[in-house]
């Protein structure tokens, strides 16, 4: 036997019975009723690859089943199974998307045809939902650069997490790619489909906030003349990304936490609540776990959203994938400006290697573009790459770095390791070779401080 399964109605007894035996001996998996009642049961608590129902059983028609089978599991074909005046609502049950009908008295091998037809349908349509989502899942991770382990580990992750429905929390730097991965998220989710609505929490006052977020009644606030939806209702099915959710109050956080305990949200001045199926992604770029110990932000709350932490390091501490950044952007803009892609000179990408990066990807973006604009030959030389100031400025000129003195040299060689190391002086001290109370004095002693 295969495991094809087959609900079979009919309320002639004798022909379910000699159906069933058919169907049996051709190899499904048959289940037989001659109750209408009994038939919507089924379809409810079990799922069949086809159904062959008779048009008129009882009090349930054919259509019942019908209209119960597409709504509680679409990719299931249904057979009707018709006398001989009924054609007519047999071809009106196919427009309601019946897959096809046999006309009664049943002849056995027509109707096992018909069985193979819509089992082979049912393989293509298959085969090409899976292959549509094995493309949208590639053209979302393909736009991430993800050249260091760390962000290799990353993108695994959000593999990993493609079928859950789990809150995840991202944190990382200003620039580092938070809402890139929030999207890749989505994009790679079951809810693909739905929408992704995104908000920045930090941007707006709370009452503003709450009425964008949860929405309200007509007459709530002043100025509230309609009723108006939230972005939680907007996203249903869908996710909604919380971005800079550091930045919410407290008593706005104590909302947030009721949304996520419940799933209901309640409209601004509304009495009743709405229920919501929504995945939540937030983030922040300030570390959350030291505003939870500053008591700035909810314990009770971090701990829902970081069901599952991402952390998305500094673009210093994945240098492996500045190159390839930089050649994405290039790509990406000579794209858009409709102009060959420019060459990079290997000084030019050691300037870009060397750089601290304060903003991360998106000031390595913002530099491409600017140099690209600014570049007048076909290769980026390492004049056009213009840094912001920063404490680790490097001097990749020769003319420069000639006439500093040797203290000056050790002075910004630390700066610059420290910088690297994110501050951490046991670090900084082991890359420099020197014991830790060295550096703590040299650091003194050039007033070098964070
Ligand atoms: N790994 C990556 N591959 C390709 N592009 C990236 C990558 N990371 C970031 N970007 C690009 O860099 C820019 C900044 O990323 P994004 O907006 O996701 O950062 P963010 O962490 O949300 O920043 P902020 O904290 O300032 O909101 C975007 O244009 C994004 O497309
Ligand atoms: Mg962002």
């Amino acid at each position: 036997m295969n495991n094809t399964r087959i609900l079979l109605i009919d309320d002639d007894e004798s022909l379910c019975t000699l159906l069933t035996m058919n169907l049996t001996d051709a190899g499904y998996n048959v289940l037989s009723t001659t109750e209408g009642k009994e038939a919507l049961d089924q379809v409810e608590k079990d799922i069949f690859n086809i159904i062959i129902t008779d048009l008129r059983i009882d009090t349930v028609t054919g259509f019942d089943i019908l209209e119960k089978v597409k709504r509680m599991s679409p990719s299931t074909e249904v057979i009707m199974v018709t006398g001989h005046g009924s054609v007519e609502d047999a071809v009106d049950a196919m427009k309601k998307g019946a897959f096809n009908y046999i006309t009664k008295p049943v002849d056995p091998d027509e109707l096992n045809l018909v069985i193979q037809k819509a089992l082979e349908k049912q393989k293509l349509t298959n085969e090409v939902k899976n292959l549509r989502s094995q493309l949208q899942k590639e053209i979302s991770l393909k736009n991430i650069i993800a050249v260091s382990p760390k962000m290799r580990n990353i993108l695994e992750m959000v593999n990993r997490i493609s079928d859950s429905d789990a809150t995840v929390l991202i944190e990382g730097e200003s620039g580092t790619g938070k809402e890139i991965i929030a999207k890749a998220i989505h994009n790679n989710s079951l809810r693909k489909s739905g929408p992704f609505v995104a908000i920045n929490c930090g941007a707006m006052p709370e009452n503003l906030l709450e009425s964008e977020l949860f929405g309200h009644v007509r007459g709530a606030f002043t100025g509230a003349n309609n009723t108006k939806k939230g972005l939680f209702e907007e996203a249903n099915n869908g996710t909604i990304f919380l971005d800079e959710v550091g930045e919410t109050t407290q008593s706005f956080q104590v909302k947030l936490l009721r949304v996520l305990q419940e799933n209901e949200i309640r409209r601004v001045g509304d009495t009743k609540d709405i229920p919501i199926k929504v995945r939540i992604l937030a983030a922040s770029n300030r570390e959350l776990k030291k505003m939870v110990l500053d008591n700035i932000f909810r314990k009770d709350l971090y701990y829902r959203l970081r069901v599952i932490p991402i952390y998305l390091p500094p673009l210093r501490e994945r240098k492996e994938d500045i190159l390839s950044l930089t050649d994405f952007f290039l790509t990406r803009f000579s794209k858009i400006s409709n102009r060959p892609k420019l060459k990079i000179s290997k000084s030019a990408q050691q300037k870009l290697e060397h750089y601290f990066w304060p903003g991360n990807v998106r000031e390595l973006e913002n530099t491409i573009e600017r140099a690209m604009i600014l570049s007048r030959e076909d290769e980026l030389q390492s004049n056009d790459i213009l840094l912001e100031e920063s404490s680790t400025e490097v001097l990749q000129d020769k003319s420069e770095l000639i006439n500093l003195t040797l203290k000056e040299v050790e002075e910004r060689h630390i700066k610059m390791v420290l910088e690297d190391c994110s501050w951490h002086l046991t670090k900084t001290a082991k890359r420099l070779k020197i014991g830790y109370n060295t550096l703590w004095r040299r650091m003194k002693e050039y007033g070098i401080n964070k």
